[in-house]
């Protein structure tokens, strides 16, 4: 089946002389096209566009919409990602036009309450996080890794220290950690796990050394374990003259509870978009603030926001990185997290986490019966399981994957982290009711007593899907994006 069959395109509702919309009659002179366009630029025939009704466009667009998955639509247990509700609330306020007419070139004295917003949100990130100082440029979180390493390698350079030319990365990491770590010209040097799911913290006592520019971690990491030793492995990197990064994609997990700072880190970005709840998936806007110890924030990109008494003002920092991002960074995507983090407060962020981690816990002892669970510990705010007893049936996660969306679920995040074979990593998120979770448990074990006993369905998922199952690998490497008349 394909998706055609299911929503007719566009071109396929034309109909020769149908149209959608009505001209005013003509109240200026007429002008030849000839006259106002090089014959060399005319078409020689006119574009074969559809001849539809208005009725047709909006019943187009609207199907199209309905084919989408979205955190509005249901469930969505993508893990690593965080796909929590988005408030309402935000949409109204960033929809303001004191906010959202707001020109990134007017004069500071006239956009003291956009100022004031961005330097109260980069203070409320330094007090989450236990560091100093925020800048919110960087669009997204592998932006914030990168402007973060950026001001590492600045900082070791002003300090006569630019040999240091190697990043320690765990096993574990979410790719976007190795990947700047190469960009920004590190050499990224892997640190395994230990059988905890942690850093091996003998193997790191060997990797460290006169060379070691930093460390990246993320903690909880991406198997949701955290890291009991994070103030030893903070020490080891110290004590050869590193810094420590922390990747703060899975800040939901710790908000109000721990804070980076005080585990040892010196710099952290965070994903509002995740954490903060503001729209995401499809390619953004997200927003990788980034946040940095006092030591550090010299080097942070220009601007930044300072206050002066009651005036807001926008600084260059002494040894700036220089700009990484044209203006401010994404300033309504902040407002939406800005807008978060007030309505929680300090005791509503640390319900949040609580929360994300009680729901991840109850389903994964739930899920336990049926799936295998290579590291049995209490989680945080997500954790994985693998598909190795399916797989021994003769079904793969990446079918598990797909018998989901028949069930009208998103998948989950699967195949990741690399260091589990056949992974299936589930974040349920605070936002959920019992109620939720209890549904999708119940099919996550139904998928796993199919596997069992009519492995068909599940190997042929999905079947209730417009597109079923897809050569995937044709599809990233020969996408067909256009439409094509038939011959
Ligand atoms: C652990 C981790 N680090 C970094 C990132 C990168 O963040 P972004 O997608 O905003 O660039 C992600 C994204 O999901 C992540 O899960």
């Amino acid at each position: 089946m394909t998706a055609k069959q299911v929503v007719p395109l566009i071109f396929e509702r034309s109909s020769p002389g149908r149209r959608g919309y009505r001209l005013p009659d003509l109240d200026v002179p007429e002008v030849a096209v000839e006259e106002l366009i090089p014959a060399e630029f005319l078409r020689e025939e006119p574009p074969e566009l559809p001849e539809v009704s208005e009725l047709d466009v909006v019943r187009h667009y609207t199907q199209l919409s309905r084919l989408n998955y979205a955190i509005d639509v249901g469930f969505y247990p993508l893990g690593s990602c965080t796909m929590k509700y988005n408030p309402r609330v935000h949409e109204d306020l960033a929809s303001m036009p004191g906010f959202a007419n707001l020109h990134p070139y007017q004069p500071e004295e006239s956009v003291q309450g956009a100022l004031q917003l961005m330097y109260e949100l980069g203070e409320y990130l330094a007090a989450i996080s236990g560091l100093s100082e925020t800048t919110l440029q960087p669009a997204a979180g592998a932006h914030g890794e990168l402007t973060g390493l950026m001001v590492i390698k600045a900082y070791h350079e002003y300090q006569g220290e630019g040999h240091r030319n190697e990043i320690i990365v765990p096993d574990s990491a979410h790719g976007t950690n190795p990947a700047t770590t190469a960009m920004v010209g590190y050499k990224v040097v892997e640190v395994p796990s230990d059988e905890r799911g942690g850093v091996n913290v003998e193997e790191l006592r060997k990797l460290v050394g006169p060379n070691t520019a930093g460390l990246m971690l993320t903690n909880p990491n991406t198997l949701g374990l955290f890291d009991e030793n994070i103030t030893e492995i903070a020490k080891i990197v110290h004590d050869v003259g590193g810094l420590l990064y922390y990747d703060g994609a899975n800040a939901n997990a710790i908000l109000g509870i721990v804070r980076p700072g005080d585990m040892g880190f010196d710099v952290v970005h965070y994903n509002l978009h995740k954490t903060f709840s503001t729209p995401h998936g499809g390619g953004g806007p997200g927003a990788g603030p980034i946040v940095v110890s006092k030591e550090l924030a010299p080097f942070l990109p220009e601007p930044v926001v300072r206050k002066d008494g009651d005036r807001y003002y926008f600084h260059k920092p002494e040894h700036t990185i220089g700009r990484m991002k044209s203006f401010y960074g994404h300033f309504l995507v902040c407002l939406r997290a800005y807008a978060y983090i007030r309505s929680h407060g300090p005791s509503g962020l640390r319900e949040v986490s609580e929360t994300a981690v009680l729901h991840a816990n109850y389903m994964m002892r739930r899920l336990q019966e049926a799936y295998e669970l290579p590291y049995d510990r209490i989680c945080m705010h997500e954790f994985v399981l693998s598909g190795v007893r399916q797989k021994e049936m003769g079904v793969k996660t990446l079918d598990i994957a797909k018998r989901l969306l028949d069930y009208g679920y998103h998948a989950p995040t699967v195949y990741f982290p690399l260091n589990v074979d056949e992974a299936i990593m589930i974040e349920p998120t605070e936002t959920e009711s019992k109620a939720t979770l209890d549904e999708f448990i119940e099919v996550m074990l139904t998928i796993a007593r199919e596997a069992e006993e009519n492995p068909e369905l599940v190997l042929n998922a999905p079947s209730k899907t417009p597109v079923t199952r897809l050569d995937e690998s044709r599809a990233a490497r020969q996408p067909v994006l256009r439409w094509q008349k038939e011959a």
